[in-house]
C-alpha cells in the first residue's frame, strides 16, 4: 500500500475509563448499570466529540464485542452507533474474535475500506472500536419449555415461580471463561505456559508489580488523560463523574502479593494480583484513508502499517501474540528492533512472560513492553481491549516521539492478534 493510501487513525480517539465489575467484592461495580452497546456509544459520542470530523461523512461503524451480555447487546454495533450519536443511516457490523475483538474491528474495518467494494466513498470515515460489559448474567438452564407467543407482550421477566425441575442457574462469567477445547479455563492455559517456559511465582508477581506500579505512575503524570473521555454514572443524588481506571492499585508491595493465593489450581503462580482485572468499558476511533484525512483537513494520529493473526494451540491460548506478531512484523515490512512500543494485553503474568520472552527472539526489547502498565492493574474488558490498547499506545508514540508500536493480545481459543502502527 502506497504511504498516501495508508490507513491511518484520526486524532481525537476516546475510551471509557475500565471499571472494575465489582466494588470491595461486594457493591456493583460502577458502570454496572451499561450495557455493552451504551459503553460503546459513550465511547463513539467521545471520540466524535474530539475528532474534527462530520458525523455526515462517517459511512460506517464496526465495533467488537465478546459477549452477548445484555438484552440489547443483539443489536450490538448499530446500538453503540445510535447512542454514540451518529444517524439512522449509518450502518454498523458488530464482530468478535473473543479478547481480540477489539483489535478484528480495526482490521475489519482498515480492510473494508481498501477493498473498496462496499465502501461508501461519499462518507469515506468509518469508526471502529470495542466495548464489553463483563457483568455476564446469570442465565436459566433447561427453560424454554413455553410458547414464544403467551409472553411475547411481556418483555419483562419470568415469573420464576413456574419453573420447570432440572432448572438452574449458570454463571455466564465463569462459563465463559472455561474453554471446551482446551478443557480448561482460560486461566489454567496460563499456568500451562507458566510450566512449560519455567516461570516462577515470584517472577509472576514482579511482573504484576511492575504492571500495577507503571499504571499508577502513568495515571499520576496525566498520561490515560487525552485517551479518556469521563463518564457521568447518574443515580440520583449519588451522581459521580468515573475519569480514571479503577483498578490500578495504590499500595501494593510485593509481600503483600507473594501472600495471595493462587486462584485457579493448587500450586499454582496464578492470582488475583497477578491476572488481568475483571473491568466494564469501552473505546472507539475514526479511521479512514489518509488521503480523505488530507482532503477533509482532518489530523490522523497514526497509521496502521502492519496486521496480523494467527492460531496455536487451545491450551496454550496466551501465546497466541508471538505468531501473529511475527505475521504482523512482515506485513509492516519491518524488524523486531525497529519496535519502539509495545502494547501487550496481559491477560496473566505467566502468559505475557511467555510472550515476552519469544519476542526477544524478535529482536522486540523486553523493556519496551507496557511501559504504561497493563491489564493487571488496568483490566481486560475482552471486546474493547484491542481497541484500548491501540489508541494508548498511538498516543503514546506521539507523545515520546516515538514511530513504531505493537498492539497485540492473546484470544481463548487459541488465537492472537497482532496490529503494527507507525506515528504520523
Ligand atoms: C483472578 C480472579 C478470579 C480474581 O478475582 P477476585 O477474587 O474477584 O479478585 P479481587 O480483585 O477481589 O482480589 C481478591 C483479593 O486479592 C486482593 N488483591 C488483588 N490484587 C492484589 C494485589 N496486587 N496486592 C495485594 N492484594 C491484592 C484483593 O484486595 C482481594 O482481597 P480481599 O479478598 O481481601 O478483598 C479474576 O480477576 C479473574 O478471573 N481474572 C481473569 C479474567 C480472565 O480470565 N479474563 C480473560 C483472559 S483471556
Amino acid at each position: 500500500m502506497s504511504q498516501t493510501d495508508s490507513i491511518v487513525i484520526l486524532d481525537g480517539a476516546k475510551r471509557t475509563p475500565r471499571a472494575d465489575i465489582l466494588i470491595n467484592n461486594k457493591e456493583p461495580g460502577l458502570f454496572s448499570r451499561f450495557s455493552a452497546t451504551q459503553l460503546g456509544g459513550l465511547a463513539i459520542k467521545g471520540t466524535l466529540d474530539n475528532t474534527n470530523v462530520d458525523n455526515g461523512l462517517v459511512g460506517h461503524v464496526v465495533m467488537g464485542m465478546a459477549q452477548h451480555s445484555h438484552r440489547d447487546s443483539i443489536y450490538g454495533a448499530k446500538g453503540m452507533a445510535w447512542r454514540g450519536g451518529l444517524g439512522k443511516t449509518v450502518p454498523a457490523l458488530t464482530v468478535a474474535r473473543i479478547c481480540g475483538s477489539g483489535a478484528e474491528s480495526i482490521a475489519v474495518g482498515a480492510e473494508m475500506i481498501t477493498a473498496g467494494l462496499r465502501h461508501d466513498k461519499k462518507r469515506p470515515f468509518m469508526v471502529v472500536g470495542g466495548a464489553e460489559s463483563m457483568q455476564y448474567p446469570f442465565c436459566l438452564y433447561n427453560y424454554r419449555g413455553k410458547k414464544v407467543g403467551a409472553a411475547v407482550q411481556k418483555y419483562g421477566p419470568i415469573d420464576t415461580k413456574g419453573l420447570a425441575a432440572g432448572t438452574h442457574l449458570q454463571d455466564m462469567l465463569l462459563m465463559s471463561l472455561y474453554d471446551p477445547s482446551a478443557e480448561m479455563a482460560m486461566a489454567n492455559t496460563a499456568e500451562e505456559l507458566g510450566r512449560r517456559f519455567e516461570i516462577s511465582r515470584t517472577e509472576a508477581d514482579e511482573f504484576a508489580f511492575r504492571s500495577q506500579s507503571l499504571a499508577k505512575d502513568n495515571r499520576d503524570a496525566g498520561h490515560f488523560k487525552e485517551e479518556t473521555v469521563a463518564v457521568t454514572v447518574d443515580s440520583g443524588p449519588d451522581s459521580m463523574v468515573v475519569e480514571h481506571d479503577t483498578h490500578i492499585m495504590d499500595n501494593i508491595s510485593m509481600a503483600k502479593m507473594g501472600r495471595l493465593p493462587a486462584a485457579f489450581e493448587a500450586g499454582g503462580i496464578v492470582t488475583a494480583g497477578n491476572a488481568s482485572a475483571v473491568v466494564d468499558g469501552g473505546a472507539a476511533m475514526v479511521i479512514g484513508k489518509e488521503s480523505d484525512a488530507a482532503k477533509h483537513d482532518v489530523k490522523p494520529l497514526a497509521r496502521i502499517a502492519g496486521i496480523g493473526v494467527a492460531a496455536c494451540d487451545s491450551r496454550i491460548m496466551g501465546y497466541g501474540p508471538v505468531p501473529a506478531t511475527e505475521i504482523a512484523l512482515a506485513n509492516a515490512g519491518i524488524e523486531g528492533k525497529e519496535i519502539d512500543r509495545v502494547e501487550l494485553n496481559e491477560a496473566f503474568a505467566p502468559q505475557a512472560i511467555a510472550c515476552i520472552r519469544d519476542f526477544g527472539k524478535m529482536g522486540i526489547d523486553p523493556a519496551k513492553v507496557n511501559m504504561m502498565g497493563g491489564a493487571i492493574a488496568l483490566g481486560h474488558p475482552l471486546g474493547a481491549t484491542g481497541s484500548i490498547l491501540t489508541l494508548t499506545c498511538a498516543y503514546a508514540l506521539r507523545r515520546k516521539g516515538e514511530r513504531y508500536g505493537l498492539v497485540t493480545m492473546c484470544i481463548g481459543g487459541g488465537q492472537g492478534i497482532s496490529l503494527i502502527i507507525e506515528a504520523l
